[in-house]
Formats: structure tokens, sequence, C-alpha cells
């Protein structure tokens, strides 16, 4: 964490600064931070040439914790969308478990970890959801292959396996051939409206840097904890 991160009042400034960081390194042109940034992007963008798939170096990979109407934890990786509606959006089917238990109790925590440097970033508060607008408009930015995949089932449902996916994608591709893939209802996304915000940068010291943001009346108050 830079001198001047400890003094900056918003959190989710902050956060937008760590993010693009974990894109783009840090300030200065050949910082240490900049040049071991610029050889992650070579990496990430040979992976993705090699193994389409691979997004193992994708700063938008988020862990999303919810809660089991058995009181129990449960979580899986989203991708963050950006800050829509003053929270952290991430788009995914009402009707999948993490929709299901979203709906009965909207406490959720996401948690980003990023590589260089080495950085996390905990977000605890009460899921929104987003407007139907926002998830057509994203839903058109999506490539065909992953609407018809989000369209041919309910997500979490039990499924025979494999093949039955490939025969409903497949359905849903002629039944829409030559047009749009509609979003379906049950398609959408969240924003998660921050109540706290915590920041851990590691150190080569191992005096690690940890901040803790919480908000208070509408104003956002922050202590260092140890790490
Ligand atoms: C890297 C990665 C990114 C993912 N992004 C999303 C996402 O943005 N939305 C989503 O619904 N599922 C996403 N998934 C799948 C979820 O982790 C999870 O398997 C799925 O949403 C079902 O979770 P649930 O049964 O708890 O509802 C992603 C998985 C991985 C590994």
């Amino acid at each position: 964490m830079e001198r001047n991160d400890s003094a900056t009042p918003d959190p989710i400034a902050l956060f937008l600064k760590w993010y693009e960081e974990a894109q783009t390194g840090g300030s200065g042109l050949f910082s240490k931070k900049r040049v071991i940034s610029w050889g992650v992007q070579v990496i990430r963008r040979l992976l993705s040439a090699v193994f389409p798939w691979s997004n193992l170096l994708w700063p938008d990979i988020a862990t999303l914790a919810t809660v089991t109407p058995e009181n129990r934890p449960a979580a899986r990786s989203v991708l963050f969308k950006g800050i829509a509606q003053g929270g952290f959006s991430f788009y995914t089917n009402y009707e999948s478990k993490k929709g299901k238990e979203l709906a009965a109790n909207p406490s959720a925590v996401l948690v980003f970890y990023w590589h260089f440097p080495p950085r996390q970033v905990r977000i605890d508060g009460m899921v929104l959801k987003l407007s139907r607008e926002e998830a057509e408009a994203y839903w058109k930015a999506r490539n065909r292959e992953n609407q018809a995949a989000s369209a041919a089932v309910t997500q979490s449902s039990i499924i025979r396996g494999r093949e039955e996916m490939v025969e409903k994608v497949n359905q849903i591709k002629s039944r829409y051939k030559g047009k749009t893939i509609p979003c379906p209802d049950s398609w959408g996304g969240y924003c998660l409206v921050p109540e706290k915000i915590e920041f851990w940068e590691g150190r080569f010291d191992w005096i690690h840097q940890r901040e803790h943001y919480v908000l208070n009346n509408g104003t956002w108050e922050k202590v260092s904890l140890a790490p």
C-alpha cells in the first residue's frame, strides 16, 4: 500500500486503483511493479493464445461467499463486472444455488486476490439485483456460445451429464437460428453494496499492511489491523 493510499478516504476509489494496478502495474514507467506487470501480461496473452480458456491470471476473478438456509457458508468464483449502483457487480442465474441463497439472505462477501503485487481485498455487504436493462446490455456483449450455454439450463440444477448440456445448447442454437438468443428472465446481475472493505498487501519483510474500512452513518472510517 502506497503511503498516499492510506490517506484515501474512499475505499471504492482505492479498490479501483488496485484493480487497475493488477492489470497495468503501479505508477512510474519502469517501476518494479510495472515491469513485473508487463511480464504477467505477456504470459497472460500467451496463455490465452495457447489455452483460450486460461484465465489463471485474470484480475477480475473473485470468490463470492454466501450463507445457506442451513446457516453454512458457501463460496464460488465469479467474474467482477465493475462498479454499478455503488456496488461491486457480477452476473449469474437468479435461480442458481447462490441466487436462491441471496434471495433468502442478501449478506455476501467478495474476496479478490492478485499476485503482483500480492494483494487481497475483502468486501462485505448486502447484494441488490441490478436492473433488467443492465442485464440485457451485458447479455448483448456476450458471445453466442456463452448466451446459448446460459440460456440452455438452470445453473446448479442436476443434469444427466455433459451430453444433456450439449443437446440443450444445440436446441437453443437451432431454435434461435439467425436470431438473437434472448436473455432469460432468470439471468441477471447483482451489486454487492459494501459495508466493510479490507485491504491487505504483502510485504517482503513479512510486516504486511492491513487496512479495514467500515461504513458508519454514510462515512467510511478506517482502522489498521494486525496482519
Ligand atoms: C474463473 C471462474 C469464473 C466464474 N464466473 C462466474 C460468473 O461470473 N457467474 C456465475 O454465475 N458463475 C461463474 N462461475 C461458476 C461458479 O464458480 C459456480 O460454479 C456457479 O456459478 C454455480 O454456483 P452455485 O451453484 O453456488 O450457484 C465461474 C467459475 C470460475 C472458475
